[in-house]
């Protein structure tokens, strides 16, 4: 069975998390930290990089760093993780609701214009995918307006647009390393930085409130409770996985992106005879290859396609539920009418991925797009 997602070990991933085990500093901030967190940096055009537990973690401390509460009125799209919302409903924020662009499967500068309004305070980004065609755009009038943005970049870490890395053009953006995601260390986060003043406030939240990295620094020499915080700290030993990973990047990268184009070179040519449309990273922007979507034609049953392909030995996915139908907005709202968003609900039901990682290897990719043709041939004979 060709797995949908798999941790494949980078060659140095247990000399790495023995050395942690064995250097008698296996909290965080340690010298595996310090080592991923440079690397970090330099692939996300020099942000200020703070390593967190989960990709969730680091984006509730940039809601908290940016001091969101009841007050504020935050825009994001609806096709997105749970996490790209929980960050700001916990503080309290009210949440507005964007939709995705046909082609790019995320909120561009169009349903952002639609979604926005005069009281909005933050916009949120998801990249699907990595893909975001207006990314620059948004952050120009994010800037003319006042409003801060924020970069859910999950999907995004190796992404660019016109040469500068997604993650690089919010005020804060969030990065996982969830087993799912390119580069992973089982579960990891890192919020990336833009500007100083709020970093120094991000470095304070996430050590429990105190100036402790100061302390550590030799900045200060004690360290105090400077305001309410908790502790997003990620151990030594889960950077030393972390910095085994990126040290390998080239290679992962370039895998990754080998089995992405297989699979484009088998289906797109199949797109028109059986109905396919795929998410189109537009000139100018390099995707990651971090998930290979498809958008089902209407008559295919996509249960019974997943049930197929299993036949088939190959696992795909679906992807997010839409947020704004959610049961938890559904009472928020309180018999209020939800917002109609009509890309977002038309994609939710019919988006498919495919199996992309590194444990796969050309021939799986091969197998497992013409098992995909095989298995929407049999679904049209079943009309
Ligand atoms: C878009 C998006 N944002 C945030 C997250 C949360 O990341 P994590 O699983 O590292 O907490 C995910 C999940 O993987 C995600 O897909």
């Amino acid at each position: 069975m060709i797995a949908f997602t798999r941790h494949c070990p980078a060659p140095t991933e247990s000399r790495y998390v023995s050395e942690a085990l064995g250097s008698g500093h296996t909290e965080g901030d340690g010298p595996f930290t310090r080592r991923a967190v440079q690397l970090l940096s330099e692939l996300t055009a020099g942000s200020h990089v703070l390593l967190t537990p989960s990709g969730t973690h680091a984006l509730e401390l940039a809601a908290l760093a940016l001091g969101v509460g009841p007050d504020d009125e935050v825009v994001m799209p609806s096709y997105t993780f749970s996490s790209t919302a929980n960050a700001f409903a916990l503080r309290g924020a009210r949440l507005r609701w964007a939709d995705v662009d046909p082609r790019t499967f995320s909120m561009e500068a169009e349903q952002l214009e639609a979604a926005w309004t005069p009281d909005t305070t933050v916009v949120v980004t998801m990249p699907y995918g990595g893909v975001c065609k207006d990314i620059d755009r948004i952050s120009r009038m994010c800037a003319a307006r006042g409003v801060r943005l924020v970069e859910d970049a999950a999907h995004a870490l190796f992404a660019n647009v016109e040469g500068r890395p997604l993650g690089s053009f919010g005020v804060l953006s969030a990065l996982s390393f969830h087993r799912s995601k390119n580069v992973s260390c089982g579960e990891g986060g890192a919020l990336l930085v833009r500007d100083p003043a709020l970093a120094v406030q991000a470095e304070i939240l996430r050590e429990k409130g105190t100036d402790r990295s100061r302390f550590l620094r030799g900045e200060v020499d004690k360290y105090t409770w400077q305001c309410a915080g908790s502790s997003w700290l990620l151990s030594d030993i889960l950077a030393a996985v972390l910095t085994a990973q990126l040290e390998h990047t080239p290679e992962t990268q370039r895998h990754r992106m080998s089995l992405w184009r297989r699979y484009a070179e088998v289906l797109e040519p199949e797109g028109a005879r059986l109905g396919l449309t795929f998410q189109q990273p537009p000139p100018g922007n390099e995707h990651p290859a971090h998930l290979f979507a498809i958008r089902l034609p209407t008559h295919v049953d996509r249960a019974r396609l997943l049930q197929r392909m299993a036949s088939e030995q190959v696992r795909v996915a679906s992807h997010y539920e839409p947020l704004h139908l959610s049961p938890f907005q559904a009472r928020m709202r309180k018999g209020a009418a939800a917002p109609v968003l009509p890309e977002t609900e038309s994609l939710a039901p019919r988006l498919l991925r495919l199996p992309l990682h590194g444990g796969m290897s050309l021939e799986d990719a091969d197998h497992a797009a013409r098992a995909l043709v095989r298995c929407i041939e049999a679904e049209a004979l079943q009309r």
